[in-house]
Order: C-alpha cells, then sequence, then structure tokens
C-alpha cells in the first residue's frame, strides 16, 4: 500500500511561476510514488470570497488545466473539485466539535488573512464564521483521506500542525488510532521573487504566468530593473544589485550560465538587455511543454470536465469509507 499524499490550492485564476517551482513540480515529483489526492479548494476561497463569485467557476477550472499542463497526470492521481465531495463538510463538523475555540484564533496564518482583508476591505469587513473555521476545513481535507503528508508552501505550516493536533486531540478523545497525523512536506526549491524582487504575487502585478505566451514573458523580464549602476553596456555591474534577473539565472541557469553571468555583469561585458533576452529564452524553452499541454486543455475543457467527474468518484469512493468509520468510532446513528 502506498502512503497517500494531498494538496491542494484556492482557485484563485491562472497560476504563476511560484507556485509551479513551490508546489506544484514538488506534486508532479511525487505522483509516481504515491497515492496522490489533488483538488480545487473553493470553499476555502468562499471563505473570504462569498460575495466576489463571478469568476469563481472559471477560476476552478483554470487551476485544474495549469496543474495538467504542469504534468499532473490524472490517470494516478485522483484529481477533484473540493466542493465535489460534500462528505467533507460532515467530516468538517464532527472536527468542529472537537477542536478548541483558541486553537483556530491563534493560528498565524489565518491571524494575516484577517489582517489582509481588513487592509483591503476596511476595518469594518467581517470575519465569518466560516474564515475562523478555515483551518478545521483544512483538516477536514486532509483527514479525509488519511493523508500521511502534505506538499505546500511554508505559509500553510501552520495550519497542518492545527491538522495534528486536531487528529490527535480526536483519537484521544475516541480511543482510537484511526487518524493519521499528517506531516508537511517543504520543497527545497528556494523561493522565487517577482519581477521586482518582491514576493511574487498576482495582486502586485508582479509575476510571470504558467499561461503566459513567450512573447509576454520576454516582455515581462525585458522589464525587470536591474542594477542601476548599469547605464551603459559596458559599465561594471553587481548582479546582487540586480532585482530579479540574476535570481531567475540562479534559477534556470546551467552552474556555468550562472558564473559567466556574473563575470560578465562585473565586468562590463554583457549589456543588461542581451542578459534579459537570453534569460527569456531560457526560461520559455522550459515553459514550452508546459504550454503546449496548456492550450490543448483550453481548446478541450470536455476533458478537463472528464478528469474532475473521474477524479471526483475516485475521491468519494475513498472519503465515503473513511466516514463511515468515524461514524461509527464517534456512535453516530447510521
Ligand atoms: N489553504 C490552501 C491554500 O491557500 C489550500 C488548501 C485547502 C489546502 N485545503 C488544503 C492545502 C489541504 C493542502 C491541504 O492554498
Ligand atoms: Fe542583471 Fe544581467 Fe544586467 Fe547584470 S547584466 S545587472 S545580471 S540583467
Amino acid at each position: 500500500m502506498k502512503e497517500i499524499i494531498l494538496s491542494g490550492m484556492r482557485p484563485t485564476g491562472k497560476l504563476h511561476l511560484g507556485h509551479y517551482l513551490g508546489v506544484i513540480q514538488n506534486w508532479v515529483r511525487l505522483q509516481e510514488d504515491y497515492n496522490c489526492f489533488f483538488f480545487a479548494a473553493d470553499w476555502h476561497a468562499l471563505t473570504t470570497k462569498y460575495d466576489k463569485t463571478e469568476t469563481l467557476r472559471q477560476d476552478t477550472l483554470e487551476v485544474v488545466i495549469d496543474w495538467l499542463a504542469c504534468g499532473i497526470n490524472p490517470e494516478i492521481s485522483a484529481v477533484y473539485v473540493q466542493s465535489g465531495v460534500p462528505e467533507i463538510a460532515e467530516l468538517n463538523t464532527y472536527l468542529s466539535m472537537v477542536t478548541p475555540q483558541n486553537w483556530v484564533e491563534r493560528d498565524p496564518t489565518l491571524k494575516d488573512m484577517v489582517k489582509m482583508l481588513h487592509s483591503k476591505e476596511g476595518a469594518n469587513s467581517h470575519v465569518s464564521y466560516g474564515l475562523m473555521g478555515y483551518p478545521v476545513l483544512m483538516s477536514a481535507d486532509i483527514m479525509m483521506f488519511n493523508a500521511h503528508a502534505v506538499p505546500v508552501g511554508i505559509d500553510q505550516v501552520a495550519h497542518i500542525e492545527i491538522t495534528r493536533d486536531i487528529a490527535g486531540r480526536f483519537n484521544n478523545i475516541y480511543k482510537t488510532d484511526f487518524f493519521v497525523e499528517p506531516k508537511p512536506l517543504l520543497n527545497n526549491c528556494s523561493l522565487i521573487c517577482g519581477l521586482d524582487g518582491n514576493k511574487m504575487g498576482k495582486s502586485y502585478g508582479n509575476d510571470i504566468k504558467i499561461s503566459d505566451t513567450a512573447g509576454e514573458t520576454s516582455k515581462k523580464i525585458m522589464s525587470a530593473i536591474t542594477d542601476p549602476a548599469r547605464i551603459r553596456r559596458d559599465d561594471p555591474g553587481n548582479p546582487e544589485h540586480c532585482a530579479a534577473v540574476f535570481k531567475y539565472w540562479k534559477i534556470f541557469g546551467t552552474p556555468e550560465q550562472v558564473e559567466n553571468t556574473e563575470y560578465e555583469c562585473k565586468k562590463g561585458l554583457r549589456g543588461c538587455t542581451d542578459c534579459k533576452k537570453q534569460l527569456g529564452d531560457i526560461i520559455n524553452e522550459k515553459f514550452a511543454p508546459i504550454r503546449e499541454r496548456r492550450s490543448y486543455y483550453e481548446k478541450n475543457v470536455h476533458e478537463v470536465t472528464e478528469i474532475i467527474r473521474d477524479g471526483t468518484v475516485r475521491a468519494r469512493a475513498e472519503a465515503r469509507k473513511n466516514l463511515e468509520r468515524v461514524k461509527d468510532i464517534i456512535g453516530i446513528y447510521r
């Protein structure tokens, strides 16, 4: 029996290279050796965007298309949408009973989300009951399948700590060892910054999307700020003062290319325009097959909905089985 790996993302629209390098690449690697479940967390999206649902359906499809383009293989991994597995909501109900209120209140990632919400929508914006339940719902996602490990970005680790605590508490209360305490799995790849050197994010307008064309990608890279000391082509520069371009070289270039870039930059032997053009070509080459698959699925959305339907069937079968066990353990009439 292979161990179970599960992860999800809120459908917030088209994904960028940060998602790919930070998380999805890890998923793609893991799916060969584990029994994997990947899902679009549309209920989690509603915790903050319950009043902005015009694009939710399309955004949900877009994340799944991005995953498939990146190499998630639906033949071996179950790909589904959270709301398509209502068993999760039922498990959420049981878990919410055993979770102390102060555990969710002290979740640092949730505190950040609340702060963000207030800064975007004003201090009067309300924090919904559903948002407070974010980490419990996330625990239900994970515990529904008794996942052993959860590959995520660093910002999600606090939630998974709570999941471990909830699993432990449930087991304790009901004198069982049914639930596994899941571990977070972090990627060893360094975090990619945005084009301005800050954290890459859609809301900062500094991202490169997986779905961007080669032309759009090159154009975005050309707009990146480089070492301000370099005005003429032969001014000596310092890659450490270059906001993003040199950092991207370190992620996408070979060690030799990185060394050359550093040398030629410092000696004033390479112009920033050439440097960015070369880098753009390398990134475009790497993403060409991904983008090709992406446009295939964009044109064949019925295949994507079919994949989700299959994944949902697989996920629900597993979820139903576990839910029956949980109800028996608690002592629910059935
Ligand atoms: N909170 C995650 C995010 O914002 C999405 C998510 C929901 C998730 N449930 C999960 C991730 C369970 C891993 C496991 O991206
Ligand atoms: Fe950055 Fe390259 Fe210009 Fe150096 S030559 S400052 S590494 S873009």
